[in-house]
């Protein structure tokens, strides 16, 4: 077997945590060899295209012979009140018939009660800054709830690479700011945003989209496009092409519209030169889409969110 041919068997489904415990110990015992990696992908199912595209680099970063551990669990404590936990798209069956095609090994799929047996903890993770900016001041609590299961899973599963992908930045950020200040020993390996051929990066929440919806939804890629077309004028040219387009969008209602350095989530100046990263996050009817693009201030657009220009997206 190797990395361009994964497995097609279907990963071997776990959900409590000593089924975990001797899932993992029976790879480790089966002898792996010493590049052999665990790598860890963790979702809260409803798993589209981005998901697998998680998996299959995960299968790289694993080896041939490493072993992929899916995580899918719906976290409650990264949603606020009023929020959509009740009515998020749940489908083990359906995410393990697509985790079948991509080499995912073992699925953890925990209940609240397997992850928090205490009920909600007492102890969290703090975001810090990075959790009270952007989407932590629209949705404030949840990336401390993002943070707090992230490290919960990391433990449980002992990855040596977790993959993430770039779609939620702040969260990648966030994660990567935890595992460096609290000296957690995991590789964090970001993954490109997947788009829809339309330009819509995909998205769980996607699947509540009508039609009408859907078509609105592509004001927010199309802004971010726009932003990054006009990195060669400078920040503040960025800024206001994206957001022309989104006032320009019926249908869209802008939560924030943000172009900041990726290593802190702050904004940058109007002098700012290097690769800067345009966040938006919008309500396209009851739904809640984020999305974002890279922006090289030094000298043009930096990777496009253009289906075309990206046609592995
Ligand atoms: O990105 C997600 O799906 C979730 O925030 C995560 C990382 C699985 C934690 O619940």
């Amino acid at each position: 077997m190797s990395a361009e041919t994964p497995t097609t068997a279907a990963p071997a489904v776990v959900r409590t945590r000593p089924e975990l415990h001797d899932a993992l110990t029976a790879w480790t015992l089966s002898g792996p060899e010493p590049t052999d990696r665990r790598a860890v992908v963790m979702t809260m199912g409803a798993l589209h295209d981005g998901h697998l595209q998680l998996v299959r680099q995960a299968r790289e970063a694993a080896g041939p012979t490493g072993q992929v551990v899916v995580t899918i669990f719906v976290n409650p404590l990264q949603f606020g009140a009023g929020e959509d936990l009740d009515r998020y798209p749940r489908d083990l069956d359906g995410d393990l018939a697509k985790l079948a095609s991509v080499g995912a090994d073992l699925v953890f799929a925990p209940t609240p009660d397997v992850v928090y047996p205490d009920g909600d903890p007492i102890v969290r993770v703090a975001a810090g800054h990075v959790g009270e900016v952007l989407e932590g001041e629209s949705r404030p609590g949840h990336l401390d709830g993002v943070l707090t299961v992230v490290l919960k899973l990391m433990h449980l599963v002992r990855p040596d690479v977790a993959v993430f992908g770039e779609k939620d930045a702040q969260q990648l950020l966030a994660v990567r700011r935890m595992v460096r200040d609290l000296d957690v020993d995991v590789e964090v390996l970001g993954v490109p945003i997947v788009r829809d051929p339309d330009g819509l990066a995909m998205s769980s929440r996607n699947a509540y989209l009508s039609d009408d919806e859907r078509a609105a939804a592509l004001t927010l890629s199309r802004a971010l496009r726009a932003g990054a077309d006009a990195a060669g004028e400078g920040p503040e040219a960025v800024r206001a092409a994206a957001s022309g387009i989104l006032e320009a969008g019926a249908g869209v209602e802008v939560d924030y519209l943000a172009l900041v350095d990726p290593t802190t989530v702050d904004p940058v100046l109007a002098d700012f030169r290097g690769s800067a990263l345009l966040l938006v996050a919008a309500r396209v009817g009851a739904t809640r889409l984020i999305d974002n693009q890279a922006v090289d201030l030094a000298g043009g657009p930096a990777t496009s969110a253009s289906p075309q220009e990206n046609p592995s997206d």
